[in-house]
């Protein structure tokens, strides 16, 4: 049997530490689907289409695809026969949401388990919010994303204006 394995996430943009989780989950399961969430609740820095782009440059690894889906996360896991959900859990602070997470998903989808991964202790700092947040404000962030990541958002901050020093877009 294949297991497949599901990492959901907004991904706006990915970082490193996305990247090490990924590296890890494609080692332990067969097939790896980074999907990023559809969110329409959510005004993230990148389009869908910009963000699949990046992580497609950025996943190096054979058995891993980058795809997007909406609505419940559970149900596009079912339509992949996807029963494994991976999650990276950084600090303490993390954990209450992904486990109210982790259990609804599995009353919803028993079938399917939630996997929580430690990225590399370098790295289990960093969030998208926070390397944008530093970025906005001239900080460097090299180390942090790859970079062609620095770039595309060299470019986007130059083009938008919504977002301005010191008044950060808060998405992930
Ligand atoms: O990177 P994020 O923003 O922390 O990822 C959150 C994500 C995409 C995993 C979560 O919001 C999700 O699964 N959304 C899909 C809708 C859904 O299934 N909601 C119920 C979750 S219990």
């Amino acid at each position: 049997m294949i297991r497949r394995a599901i990492y959901p996430g907004s991904f706006d943009p990915v970082t490193y530490g996305h990247l090490d989780v990924i590296g890890r989950a494609a080692k332990l399961f067969d097939e790896v689907i980074v999907a990023i969430l559809k969110n329409p609740g959510k005004s993230p820095l990148f389009t869908v289409e910009e963000r699949m782009d990046m992580l497609r440059r950025a996943v190096t690894w054979p058995n891993v695809s980058v795809d997007a889906f909406e609505g419940l996360l559970v149900d596009y896991a079912k339509e992949k026969r996807a029963t494994v959900i991976i999650r990276g859990i950084r600090a303490v602070s993390d954990y209450e949401y992904e486990l109210q997470m982790a259990l609804m998903n599995r009353r919803l989808y028993p079938e399917a388990e939630t996997i929580f991964m430690l990225p590399g202790e370098d790295y289990s700092y960093i969030s998208s919010k926070l390397v944008k947040e530093v970025f906005s404000l001239g900080g460097s962030v090299s180390g942090l994303v790859p970079r062609f990541v620095e770039q595309r958002m060299r470019e986007k901050f130059k083009t938008h204006t919504q977002y301005p020093v010191g008044g950060l877009n808060p998405n992930e």
